[in-house]
């Protein structure tokens, strides 16, 4: 499990910059109980204080107000949720030296519930233990190895270059598109389909398939309806057959119909020599069974869409506010690829302000603003002893918003991140971290920075007049639909 570019980045420890237990002294352990944190009432605990700040869809500033207020590591109680907070790369460094060998994040109940009732298997989003750490191994030697993840860059092309030809058909004469939100991630589920299935759905087409419509929109209502069996028990959902437990089944059977008749194809056509095929190369290892393989795929791709196009919208909007980054942006990826060359992995080596950019960006407005961990060891962390059991949640979007680790964090200056050693590692944390991080992080690395050199090449991206509204939405920070961004055409690529 080697992948981890933190893993390879760091000394052992990096000095005078922990604040785990080597840091303190045993007399000053605390326990859980004496965390700071905002004020509670019986039973609501802080849930009124949450709601009056703007509810759960503008969760990630309250915690950022939280994280300002109480500092580095706090507690919180929504309800009978009781859980810790951390938003510090010494204390995210503190758990990653002591975590487990499966790290656990916490459960998402309804996707168990429904792949219980179908027999179906569970993907690396649900799996946990030696099972886990098996489909894992499996998939992180194709999805986390450098040399192979840079194979996926003709396919993640092919898209790319329809999708310059559907901005053209849909952009308004301003340079506007009525949906943005949808048109992005129509292409990260194409982008991300050719990689999983090895065919095209289609989807930036004029005339979508009947089978691709249904195939999106079955992962939206999926997506559209967990969350509500999240906060309310999913047994009670199942037990009197509620509306959103038959959306969640119905969506669950679309997909994994999909999922397995494209699965089954790929594994026919390619069977005479696998080790060829990206997926037929997972499976012929034989460390995942065939039910296995259906569910991790399906649970990539719905892991992989929103999350990505997200990225890529949000890079944009951040681009069309700062023009200068921009330009120089365009002036880097001009001098490295020839007139009408493609972008390519290995042209990406050279490109190091544009892994700036998206860095900055995914600081600023990343897709996930945090993830979950429920520690199974009890653990010391920031002076603070954390029982078995506790929820925590790393609050990487309160990390990037803060004035310690980034100076002027408001202000959108890729620069810092080329000056060597000037941010701590564990500060840029989008993807998560350790053993359970982001599988699919370079992945979706390549696809984003592939998509902004094909982008910006052909346009100059501009803000218009309103400012977006961001929302959390099933632990995904996502902009409003019309986000204020243009697409011009620059000279040489018009229409
Ligand atoms: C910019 C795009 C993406 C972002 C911001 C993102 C972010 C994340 C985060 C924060 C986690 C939780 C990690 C942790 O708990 O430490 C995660 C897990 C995961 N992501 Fe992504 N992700 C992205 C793209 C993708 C793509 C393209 C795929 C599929 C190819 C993918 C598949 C997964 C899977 C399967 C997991 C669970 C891994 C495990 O538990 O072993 N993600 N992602």
């Amino acid at each position: 499990m080697g992948g981890c570019s933190i893993l390879l980045l760091l000394p052992r420890r990096l000095p005078g910059r922990t604040c785990g237990r080597a840091a303190s002294s045993l007399s000053a352990l605390r326990p859980a109980e004496t965390l700071p944190g905002p004020p509670g009432w019986p039973l609501m605990g802080s849930l009124p204080d949450v709601l009056w700040k703007g509810g759960l869809k503008r969760q990630h500033e309250t915690l950022a107000q939280y994280h300002r207020r109480f500092g580095k590591i706090f507690r919180m109680k929504l309800g009978a949720f009781d859980s810790v907070h951390i938003a510090a790369p010494c204390l995210l460094e503190a758990l990653y030296r002591r975590e487990s060998a499966c790290p656990q994040r916490l459960e998402i109940k309804p996707w168990k519930a429904y792949r219980d009732y179908r027999d179906e298997g569970y993907g690396l989003l649900i799996l946990e233990g030696k099972d886990w750490q098996r489909v894992r191994s499996a998939f992180q030697k194709k999805l986390m190895k450098p040399r192979e993840v840079v194979k996926l860059d003709t396919a993640i092309n092919e898209v790319l270059e329809d999708f310059m030809y559907r901005i053209d058909e849909i952009c308004d004469h301003n340079g506007q598109m009525e949906d943005v939100y949808s048109e992005f991630n129509k292409w990260s589920f194409e982008s991300i389909c050719l990689v999983l299935y090895g065919k095209r759905f289609g989807l930036l087409q004029q005339d979508v398939e009947e089978e691709s419509l249904n195939f999106i929109k079955a992962v939206k209502t999926m997506m559209a309806t967990f969350g509500m069996m999240m906060v309310t028990p999913v047994e009670l959902h199942k037990g009197l057959n509620t509306k959103v437990w038959q959306a969640h089944t119905k969506a669950w059977d679309d997909i994994f119909k999909t999922a397995k008749h494209s699965i089954d194809c790929r594994l026919q056509k390619h069977s005479g020599n696998p080790q060829e095929d990206f997926l037929c190369d997972i499976y012929s290892g034989g460390h995942l069974s065939r039910k296995e393989l259906y569910a991790a795929i399906a649970e990539l791709q719905i892991a992989g869409v929103e999350t990505t196009a997200n990225s890529l919208l949000w890079a944009l909007y951040n681009l069309s506010r700062n023009p200068h980054v921009q330009e120089k942006l365009f002036q880097e990826i001009q001098r490295v690829l020839a007139a009408q060359e493609s972008p390519s992995a290995e042209s990406l080596r050279n490109m190091p302000y544009l892994k700036a950019c998206l860095k900055e960006s995914m600081r600023l407005t990343p897709s996930v603003p945090f993830t979950t961990r429920t520690i199974d060891t009890e653990m010391v962390l920031g002076n603070y002893v954390l029982p078995k059991g506790t929820v925590l949640l790393i609050n990487s979007h309160a990390l990037g918003c803060s004035e310690e680790h980034f100076r002027g964090w408001p202000e959108f200056r890729p620069e810092r991140w080329l000056r060597r050693g000037s941010v701590h590692p564990f500060c840029h944390v989008p993807f998560g971290l350790g053993k359970r991080m982001c599988v699919g992080r370079r992945l979706a690395e390549l696809q984003l920075h592939l998509a902004l050199c094909w982008l910006l090449r052909k346009f100059h991206v501009v803000a218009t007049d309103r400012e977006p509204v961001e929302t959390l939405h099933s632990g995904i920070l996502i902009p409003s639909r019309a986000l204020p961004i243009a697409f011009q055409p620059r000279a040489g690529c018009k229409k």
